[in-house]
């Protein structure tokens, strides 16, 4: 499979005032086209910091980030939001959906976005279809149920038909039913062949993913399927909050 993203030695460096936050101390990580991958770890350990930059919301302080075979680690903010617009789809824990615009009209935007003016409404409805939503085209977010809105914002994501879909702990403000459901509509899109990378902190949510990359205090401590047993359970060991992972 073709290699879609690929960290090599990522440093991110945060400043408050004298005071510096080594957030990823040297991540290197890849993904396939295809592969759905979760990113667990606990609170504090790096996940959204990753996320943003996979995103080209923000850049590396050092080493290298390279999507599709683009270096993309030092381009200005114009050419970040330009790749992020094509290449990624991004999803929030607060779903993040227009409160005054109705479903249909929140995922037209990213087609306003790049420009798409020819069929842009069939494209929206069936990216709605898509996610199971269709029949709630016309309402507005606070008329739809939490997991509702986060289809919605997934066939928002999806509309531009990005190389990856990105979501930063989707489950989070969502009850076990819901979640159930936003996860399962996960799996189908992977199995029609979207990249997928999940952020989480759930051993539960993670589970659903075909890989699961481990961070922890801004490094990555697991990064695939075939790590060995004893490596797993010492893992384990030492962070309790992630245990019951299969
Ligand atoms: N904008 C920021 N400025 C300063 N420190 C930050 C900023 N964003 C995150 N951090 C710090 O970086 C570390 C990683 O944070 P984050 O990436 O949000 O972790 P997670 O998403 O896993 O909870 C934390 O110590 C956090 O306090
Ligand atoms: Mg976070």
């Amino acid at each position: 499979m073709a290699e879609l993203l690929r960290f090599e030695r990522v440093v991110k460096t945060y400043r408050i005032g004298s005071v510096e936050v080594e957030a990823l101390r040297g991540v290197d990580l890849s993904t396939d086209a295809g592969e759905f991958v979760a990113v667990m770890g606990p609170s504090g350990s790096g996940k959204s910091t990753l996320v943003n930059i996979v995103a080209c919301l923000d850049t590396p302080t050092r080493g290298r980030y390279l999507l599709a075979g683009e270096d993309v680690t030092r381009l200005e903010d114009d050419r970040l939001a330009a790749i992020r617009n094509r290449r990624i789809g991004l999803v929030f824990q607060g779903f993040n959906l227009l409160s005054d615009a109705t479903a249909l009209q929140n995922v037209e935007l990213p087609l306003i976005y790049a420009g798409r003016r020819r069929g842009r409404i069939d494209r929206a409805m069936d990216a709605l279809r898509a996610v199971g939503v269709a029949d709630r085209a016309t309402h507005l977010p606070a008329e739809l149920s939490g997991g509702q809105q986060q289809r919605v914002a997934i066939a928002r994501a999806l509309v531009n038909e990005p190389d990856i879909l990105l979501a930063d702990e989707p489950t989070g403000n969502l009850d076990s039913v819901s979640s159930g459901e936003v996860l399962r509509l996960l799996e189908g899109l992977h199995g029609a062949g979207k990249t997928i990378v999940l952020i989480t902190h759930d051993p539960d949510v993670a589970g659903h993913a075909s890989r699961i990359i481990r961070i922890r205090d801004g490094l990555v401590t697991q990064a695939g399927p075939s790590a060995p047993r004893e490596a797993a359970g010492a893992n384990r060991a030492a962070s309790g909050a992630e245990s019951g992972i299969r």
